[in-house]
């Protein structure tokens, strides 16, 4: 906070005061001070035989003539009235310095002040102009504050039939628990993900709330933004950025089988992803629990960079041990001291991230059907050839096999082994593991590593999803 502005109104009233008390003294006609009341008015008299000086100094030096005594008080008078002059002159001159320099402090002061009232405004703006900028076509919607910090836009359902093709089914990007979600075009070349919740899934309502609170309130490289709503009859919709390669999910276990993503591409997923974590866990205030990351809720631009989706189930911590918190994720990504406990901690998302890692690496499922209708997670699985050497190769999934440094592969492999721990204190934080994997992925691709062209680990060009 800034310091309280000088009382300058103050001080220039008394500076003034002092000087109107300096000049305001009663004069006399010849502009001396009056003699005190009851005294008699002592009369200038007329210069005589050039006892004063025609230029009007007192020629006090110059011994008067004997018998002019008259003359002499009317100079020693004088000489003391332009000594008084002097030091009032002396006196104001200071007095008005001083309120100068006063005057040019204050001015500075509020020049300063506006400044920085403009930088914030500036820095506001920044923040509003990056939402308009995914909505062009604000014009034909409304405001609508969900909370106190968070500011969604409420959209306009014609406008989103429109842009849907009327929620077509040549328009669906693809289908989720709570609904589909569609891809939009609107006027003007805007695109967007359109996710439609339906009335007749259980908690839509509060994740609907939850997810515009949250996200609403989010604006990070590596978390999906949200662009706006629309509450329709019984139907919730959310409208997100377009991410154009899909979900992880629908790259890695999709149709392509994860042929786009070659190794440094998903090194770079996982860092992308590791940085969203982070900026979730250390970065908010209160710190944001996921509770829901998977493959399917790390989106992927046409760049292949990631983003974290979907916060209906987000919790801010400190609010997770409350009663009114359902034991809520998806098999296989779930830790087990919250399945078993329900201890929920950001821990809990390191667990998924090391699901989600694994999935990377070895190209599998998080929880695969095995025969007779049985199921097996891919950590039960993986967990003893992780950790041996002579094994973990075998392991990799074929579209990525040998294609990386071999060190790099065991050092992801052992990343992955601590954050599926089942003691959460065994897990490192999510910075540890961003710190781990900073390393890993290219300078080009958001890293550190520095590879040269002739490596045999050089960057791949990855094929157009
Ligand atoms: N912003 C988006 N851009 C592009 N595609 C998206 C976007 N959001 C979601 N999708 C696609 O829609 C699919 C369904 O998403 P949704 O979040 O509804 O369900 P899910 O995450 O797959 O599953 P669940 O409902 O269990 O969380 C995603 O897997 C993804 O392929
Ligand atoms: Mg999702």
């Amino acid at each position: 906070m800034g310091s309280m502005p000088p009382p300058l109104p103050l001080l220039c009233s008394s500076a003034l005061v002092l000087l109107l008390l300096l000049l305001g003294r009663p004069q006399g006609a010849n502009g001396r001070a009056a003699p005190p009341a009851g005294q008699p008015v002592q009369q200038p008299a007329p210069a005589v035989n050039g006892s004063v000086a025609s230029a009007g100094l007192p020629v006090a030096a110059a011994p008067p003539p004997l018998g002019r005594l008259d003359q002499v008080v009317i100079v020693v008078e004088r000489h003391q009235h332009l000594r008084r002059e002097l030091i009032a002159a002396i006196v104001v001159s200071s007095v008005a310095g001083v309120m100068i320099v006063l005057a040019a402090l204050y001015s500075l002061f509020l020049w300063r002040r506006s400044r920085r009232a403009l930088v914030d405004s500036n820095d506001t703006q920044s923040i509003d102009t990056a939402r308009i900028a995914f909505v062009p076509m604000l014009n034909s919607f409304n405001s609508y504050k969900t909370s106190k910090k968070s500011a969604a836009v409420m959209m306009d359902y014609t406008s989103l039939e429109a842009a849907t093709g009327k929620f077509s089914e040549g328009s669906v990007l693809g289908v989720g628990g709570f609904g589909c979600v569609y891809k939009a075009n609107f006027d003007g070349g805007f695109a967007a993900a359109v996710k439609r919740l339906g009335s007749e899934t259980q908690n839509c309502d509060k994740e609907f709330e939850n997810e515009l609170d949250l996200l609403g309130r989010i604006r990070h490289p590596n978390i999906v933004s949200l662009v706006g709503f629309c509450i329709h009859e019984e139907n919730r919709f959310i409208i997100y950025e377009l991410m154009e390669n899909g979900s992880l999910d629908s790259q890695l276990h999709g149709p392509s089988h994860g042929s786009a993503l070659t190794w440094h591409v998903r090194m770079k997923i996982a860092l992308d992803t590791a940085r969203g974590l982070e900026y979730l866990h250390e970065h908010c205030n209160p710190p944001i629990i996921h509770r829901d990351l998977k493959s399917s809720n790390i989106l992927l631009d046409s760049d292949f960079n990631a983003k974290i989706s979907d916060f209906g189930l987000a919790v801010t911590s400190g609010n997770q041990s409350k009663g009114n918190i359902k034991l809520s994720g998806t098999m296989g990504y779930v830790a087990p001291e919250y399945l078993l406990d329900g201890k929920l901690t950001e821990k809990s998302d390191v667990y998924a991230f090391g699901v989600v890692l694994l999935e990377l690496l070895l190209g599998r499922k998080p929880v695969e059907k095995m025969a007779q209708s049985q199921c097996q997670s891919i950590v039960t699985w993986a967990m003893p050839q992780l950790t041996d050497r002579s094994k973990l190769p075998n392991i990799v999934d074929p579209m990525i096999r040998n294609t990386m440094d071999p060190k790099h592969l065991y050092q992801v492999a052992a990343v992955a082994v601590l954050c599926v721990q089942p003691e959460p204190s065994y897990r490192p934080l999510i910075t540890d593991v961003l710190h781990s994997l900073v390393p890993l992925v290219p300078m080009e691709l958001g890293g550190t590593l520095r590879i040269s062209p002739e490596s045999p680990f050089a960057i791949q060009k990855h094929s157009p999803c």
